[in-house]
Formats: C-alpha cells, sequence, structure tokens
C-alpha cells in the first residue's frame, strides 16, 4: 500500500503523521511545491517511528513523480479560508489548483482512489472527478465524517457521555447548506430527541454548521486541521482495511435521493473499491429538500466553472 498526501500544510502533514502512526501504508509521501517543506517534514515524521513505533516510511517530495503507483491520494492542496471568508471564496484558485494537480496525480498513477479535503469541498470533488476520468467510486470527498465528528463531538460534551457512544449523520454539502439528521442521531440507539430538548439539539445543530469557521475565527490564519486529517484518515482506514464502513462522504449522485449529476454528502459503504454502495435513508420532507437545496448550490458552483473545462 502506498498512500500519497498532496499538500504539506496543517492538514496533509497531520493527516501524513496519522497514517504512519496507524502503519495504514508501507510507504507515505508528501508532496507540496514549497522546496523543502514536505522533505523536512517527512524526515521528521521518520523519526518519530522508533517512539512512535511504526515502520511507515515517509518522505517528502516537490515532484509528482515519486507519487507514482499510488493506491490512494489524499488531496488537501489549495488555499484556506481566513475570517470573513466562505468556502465559496476559495473557488476560482482552488479549482485552477486541483485541477493541476490531478492531472499530475493521473500521470503517475493509473488507478488511485482519490480522497478530496480541499475546499469548496464538493466542487473540489467533482473537479478531481472531471479531470482525472476516474471511475465515480474512486474520487470521494471527504466532508461528511468531520461535519458529523463536530456534531458527535458537542453532542457528547452537551450529555457528558462517550464520544464513542455518539451516533449521527450530517448529510449533504460541506457549508452552511450541510443537513446534520437528528432523526438519525442518538446516544447507544437511544435517539438524541429523547435525551435532550429540541433547543439544545437546534443550538448544536447550529453550532455544527458553523464548525468550520468557529475553528476559523480562532486560528485567523487558516482554518481547521486536526478534525479534518483524523476524518480523512479514518475513510483512509475504512478502505485500506476494506472495513465496508457506512460514513458520510460525498459521493455523485445519479438519482439518489431526487439529485442528479452532482457531488452531495450522503451515508455510503467505504471498502477497498472506495465507494461500494450509495444508501437512500427515509428523509422527513423537509430534510430532504435541505439535501436538494444543498446540492442545487454545489451544481450551480460546479456550472459556473464550464468555462475552465472547455
Ligand atoms: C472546515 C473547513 C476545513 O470545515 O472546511 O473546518
Amino acid at each position: 500500500m502506498k498512500i500519497t498526501v498532496i499538500g504539506a500544510g496543517n492538514v496533509g502533514a497531520t493527516a501524513a503523521l496519522r497514517i504512519a502512526e496507524k502503519q495504514l501504508a508501507k510507504e507515505v509521501v508528501l508532496i507540496d511545491i514549497v522546496e523543502g517543506v514536505p522533505q523536512g517534514k517527512a524526515l521528521d515524521m521518520y523519526e518519530s517511528g522508533p517512539v512512535a513505533l511504526f515502520d511507515t516510511r515517509t518522505y517528502g517530495s516537490n515532484d509528482f513523480k515519486d507519487s507514482a503507483q499510488s493506491d490512494i491520494v489524499l488531496i488537501t492542496a489549495g488555499l484556506a479560508r481566513k475570517p470573513g471568508m466562505t468556502r465559496e471564496d476559495l473557488l476560482m484558485k482552488n479549482t485552477a489548483i486541483i485541477r493541476d494537480v490531478t492531472a499530475q496525480v493521473m500521470r503517475y498513477s493509473e488507478n488511485p482512489i482519490i480522497i478530496m479535503v480541499s475546499n469548496p469541498l464538493d466542487v473540489m470533488t467533482y473537479v478531481a472527478r472531471k479531470t482525472s476520468g476516474l471511475p465515480k467510486e474512486r474520487v470521494i470527498g471527504m466532508a461528511g465524517v468531520l461535519d458529523t465528528a463536530r456534531f458527535r463531538s458537542f453532542i457528547a460534551e452537551a450529555l457528558d457521555v462517550s464520544m464513542q457512544d455518539v451516533n449521527a449523520f450530517v448529510l449533504g454539502g460541506h457549508g452552511d447548506s450541510m443537513v446534520p439528521v437528528v432523526k438519525y442521531t442518538g446516544v447507544a440507539g437511544i435517539p438524541l430527541t429523547e435525551l435532550m430538548p429540541k433547543e439544545q439539539i437546534d443550538a448544536i445543530v447550529e453550532r455544527t454548521r458553523n464548525g468550520g469557521i468557529e475553528i476559523v475565527n480562532h486560528l485567523k490564519t487558516g482554518s481547521a486541521y486536526y478534525a479534518p486529517a483524523a476524518s480523512a484518515v479514518e475513510m483512509i482506514e475504512a478502505i485500506v482495511k476494506d472495513r465496508k464502513r457506512i460514513l458520510p462522504c460525498t459521493t455523485l449522485l445519479e438519482g439518489q435521493y431526487g439529485i442528479d449529476g452532482v457531488f452531495c454528502g450522503v451515508p455510503v459503504k467505504l471498502g477497498k473499491n472506495g465507494i461500494e454502495q450509495i444508501i437512500e435513508i427515509n428523509l422527513s420532507p423537509d430534510e430532504l429538500e435541505a439535501l436538494q437545496n444543498s446540492a442545487a448550490l454545489v451544481d450551480k458552483n460546479c456550472k459556473s466553472l464550464e468555462a475552465m473545462f472547455s
């Protein structure tokens, strides 16, 4: 197993280290355009191996040649948000970056699974699919796992229960229009609605929607990376170990949920072939409408890029 991480910034480097510490691959290659940074960070990680107890070979490079024959490529390249910016403000610049990066990846790996982390997430997943020509099962966006992790952590904190016992789903695009599905959220099988009053649930849903910007406003110079990296690595682990995890991920919908030809976050089964199944759960009319509206926003942004692809 060889995993390449594109982008040696905070998300990329944190993800690379987690992959190594979990020994999910024999080799992890960290690639960035900035000279020295991927090399330095990857060497530093490697030197932590004897103490952190892993044998994964981590190395850094500025050359996509070193990504050759990767099984999985995690793309974290591009600009991150600063205070006052929406994820959509990154659209044009990151489209150009993701298009270039994906083309380079495809020069050296025949049939990788690409996991997208760059924002605006759902649109960048579309850009990677369009540029790579890979089967739709092999181009997957990471957002639902992160949004769900935030939702779960806030619920665990509010109820003073283990994070492990909190189960939730956040669907839709990764943005203000995301759809936390309360009906499928609970603690050890107990529906959330039996454990918390509606106002408290609403407040947690709102905080989840704004989870990304809450971190940006603290950091001021960038956006979140520990939870995004952990979420991407959870997806990678499901693929590497063929675990058939059911996780909310961004995938190309072709009629499911009444959405056609748009990348959007829904529950999927993740295994060695990437997305092995899209799961359609029953949503209330309001939730379904919210999901379709969220997809419509993604679609609008994708269509605005058409000139860049003609
Ligand atoms: C977030 C950014 C990375 O949600 O989209 O933190």
